[in-house]
């Protein structure tokens, strides 16, 4: 067993409109572990990404109760700049970067700051996604959605993380471009040693990249196991998910 990086225990989160959205919620990834989250629609997942990365007092959510560690340190009501001063980096669900800027100014902009130990080159993210390199002038706002997924995840990368939750990688994407993200985004966290929290809909995408996933439904981990434990109980995962069948997760894409 891997190490603990991240540790969640009885995590209770509702936002000011009432919306209960997690309630009880517990999981954990150790350091360089890829771990997935996946759950329908309004499950929680979102709300789990925001909660770990201090973000979700920006969203009018409030933790309740439970408890956030990472490598041991409480963290569960620290701000967004602190939780990622620790490492801990978010590609928020809807990719935000910025489309009036250059792929480069993009890919720059979290390298300012950063001591010398944490940055990498931007040779690195090109190597990553050459076609990042070649763009590198263009303004972001015009490269095509899976482009601009590939900035969010390189600039993500580059300040080496300890911990990359990833909401929603896939969304509008067509499943081979996925598939290159995530290969991508695989082989560089496996080189750094990066953890990965991926967070799905896609069910069967994401149990092709991580080693084991938790299903979340109603705020709360209703099973949890390795990929291919979840693939094999294809049913029962599918019915959390609220689908007729695994394979058909795709098509959520
Ligand atoms: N900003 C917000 N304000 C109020 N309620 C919210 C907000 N964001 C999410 N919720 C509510 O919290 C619950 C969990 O939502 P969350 O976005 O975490 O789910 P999700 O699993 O990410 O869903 P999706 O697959 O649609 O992205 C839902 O009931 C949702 O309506
Ligand atoms: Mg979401």
């Amino acid at each position: 067993m891997e190490q603990e990086l991240i540790s969640v225990r009885g995590l209770d989160v509702a936002y000011a409109s009432g919306a209960h959205a997690l309630r009880g919620l517990a999981l954990n990834v150790g350091i360089g572990e890829r771990v997935g989250i996946i759950g329908a629609n309004g499950a929680g997942k979102t709300t789990v990404a925001r909660a770990i990365t201090g973000l979700a007092s920006a969203f009018r959510a409030t933790i309740r109760g439970g408890r956030i560690t990472l490598s041991g340190r409480d963290i569960t009501r620290w701000p967004a700049w602190k939780v990622l001063r620790e490492g801990v980096v978010t590609i928020p669900e809807g990719r935000g970067v910025i489309s009036d800027m250059t792929v480069e100014d993009n890919l720059r902009l979290v390298l300012v700051g950063l001591p010398r130990a944490q940055r990498s080159t931007l040779a690195e993210a090109f190597s990553m996604y050459p076609v990042l390199g070649e763009r590198r002038r263009a303004m972001a706002g015009l490269l095509s959605g899976g482009e601009q997924q590939m900035l969010a995840v390189a600039r993500a990368l580059l300040a080496r993380p300890r911990l990359i939750v990833a909401d929603e990688l896939s969304l509008g994407l067509a499943p081979k471009v996925v598939k290159e993200i995530l290969n991508g985004l695989s082989a560089r966290a496996a080189g750094e040693g990066t953890a990965v929290l991926l967070i799905e809909q896609a069910a069967v995408l994401s149990l092709q990249f991580v080693d084991r996933a938790y299903v979340l439904d109603q705020g709360k981990v209703v099973t949890q196991g390795t990929s291919a434990e979840l693939r094999r109980a294809g049913d029962t995962t599918a019915r959390y998910l609220g689908i007729a069948d695994l394979e058909r997760s795709e098509g959520l894409l």
